[in-house]
Formats: structure tokens, C-alpha cells, sequence
């Protein structure tokens, strides 16, 4: 079976003091009336993580960073390495969300560095693809996020790739509002599994956890995860407060 995951990326919000009393409430909520079978990530900004981890049960809440450096070490000022965030406990980090392609120049060759340095630190990349509004118009979404994972991510030997988590994040519905319709999501999801299947076989298609992302928050969450193939969420603005977290987190039950 693969692993139900609700991931918070809290992206570039809350100062450490106010990052310490979100984990604290989010790690009392798990611990209160979290679904053991749903693992709960949280990614805060960097100068969190040492903090946070030191709050949370990590055999309840896992902690994972929004970004790791291209290269391992060295002159590069301002950058935190895999080998630091794999240093503070974290287990997971974000790779290749929208906002930091778009605004950071985070390319597929930059990608694939990062996630080569990940990997080889024992982190779990939680890699982000999806669709700007005018591929979606265009109908041509499923073709964009496939060349996305043919660029990057299949790459990869399959030993590899059995260690990510991918979340389908389309664009227009990032902070938006607008989420994805359930269809929408399940469709995207379905194809994004059958390409896995093509690519490394269906056993490991079928292991391969593929969470949505975009506008998800406590009233939508239970449709999207009801889909077969949508196994969690990675959450941002509804992230950002513990009681939408854990209803989100939630959202599988019955
Ligand atoms: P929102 O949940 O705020 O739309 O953000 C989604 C996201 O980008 C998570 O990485």
C-alpha cells in the first residue's frame, strides 16, 4: 500500500517564535486526533527546522525544508546544502515547486542536481510538478507535466525513483482559491500513473505516492482525497493554521 501523506509548506511565513507555536499546536492536534494512517509533514522556512524538529514526535509529524542548494558545499552564499536539512532530522524536502521555477530559476538541469544531492542525503525529495492556467486552456496539461517528469525525475534509476513523493500542483490553483475539480485532479493523477507504469512498471506506479496540491483546504480536501488516485495533499495557506491543517489532514476519513 502506498503511504496517505498531508504535507504543509508553509513557504516564506511566520517568524521562528510563531513557526515553534504552529508546530507545537500541529504535533498536539496529531497526537489528539491525527489518522494514523495519514503521515503529517511539515516544510518550514530553513531557520525553523532545527526548532521544529526538536518540537514534533517524529514518529508522528516529519519535518522537510522547501528547498535544498544545487551543489553540495562551498562558496555559495546564502544557500543551505541536503547534507544541512539532512542534519537537522528533516526527512523530506520540496523540489521543484512552481514558485521556485518560476521566481528562482529553478530549471530541470538545476533540479536534477538537487535532486541527486537529495537522494544521496537520505531525504525524501516531495517533487512538485503542474500546468500553467494557459496549458491547461489549451487542453495540453498532460503533455507538459510529462515532459516535466522526462526532464527530471525520469531520470532517475528506478531505485530512485521508489523514494520520491510526487504532488501535482497546477499553477492556477496555487493560492488562488481555485482548486482543481475533483475529476480534474483524479484525471491528472490516473494519467500521471500511467506514465510511472510506462516508464518503471506498474508495480512501482502503484507505489508511488501522488499528492495534490493548489486551494486545498477543510472543505475540499475529503472529495479530492476520496479519488483513487490522489494520496494527499500538499497544503499551503490552509497550512498555516492547525485546526484547517489537521480537518485536512483528516480528509480521508469517512
Ligand atoms: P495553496 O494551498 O496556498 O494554494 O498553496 C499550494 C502550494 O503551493 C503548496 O505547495
Amino acid at each position: 500500500m502506498r503511504k496517505k501523506i498531508v504535507a504543509g509548506n508553509w513557504k516564506c511565513n511566520t517568524t521562528v517564535q510563531g513557526g515553534l507555536e504552529l508546530a507545537k499546536d500541529v504535533m498536539a492536534k496529531v497526537a489528539e486526533s491525527g489518522d494514523p494512517e495519514v503521515q503529517v509533514v511539515v516544510c518550514p522556512p530553513f531557520v525553523h527546522i532545527t526548532g521544529v524538529v526538536s518540537i514534533v514526535d517524529g514518529n508522528q509529524v516529519k519535518v522537510g525544508a522547501q528547498n535544498c542548494a544545487a551543489e553540495p558545499k562551498g562558496a555559495f552564499t546564502g544557500e543551505v546544502s541536503a547534507e544541512m536539512v539532512k542534519s537537522t532530522g528533516a526527512d523530506y524536502v520540496i523540489l521543484g515547486h512552481s514558485e521556485r521555477r518560476e521566481y528562482y530559476a529553478d530549471n530541470s538541469a538545476v533540479l536534477n542536481k538537487k535532486l541527486a544531492l537529495a537522494l544521496a542525503n537520505g531525504l525524501t525529495p516531495i517533487y512538485c510538478c503542474g500546468e500553467p492556467l494557459a496549458i491547461r486552456e489549451a487542453g495540453t496539461q498532460n503533455e507538459y507535466v510529462k515532459k516535466q517528469f522526462e526532464e527530471t525525475i525520469f531520470q532517475l534509476s528506478e531505485e530512485d525513483f521508489r523514494k520520491l513523493v510526487i504532488a501535482y500542483e497546477p499553477i492556477w490553483a496555487i493560492g488562488t482559491g481555485k482548486t482543481a475539480s475533483s475529476a480534474q485532479a483524479q484525471e491528472m493523477h490516473a494519467f500521471l500513473r500511467s506514465a510511472i507504469a510506462e516508464k518503471f512498471g506498474d508495480e512501482v506506479a502503484q507505489a508511488t505516492s501522488i499528492l495534490y496540491g493548489g486551494s486545498c483546504n477543510a472543505s475540499n480536501a475529503k472529495e479530492l482525497f476520496a479519488n483513487p488516485d490522489v494520496d494527499g495533499g500538499l497544503i499551503g495557506g490552509a497550512s498555516l493554521d492547525a485546526v484547517s491543517f489537521l480537518a485536512i489532514v483528516n480528509g480521508f476519513r469517512a
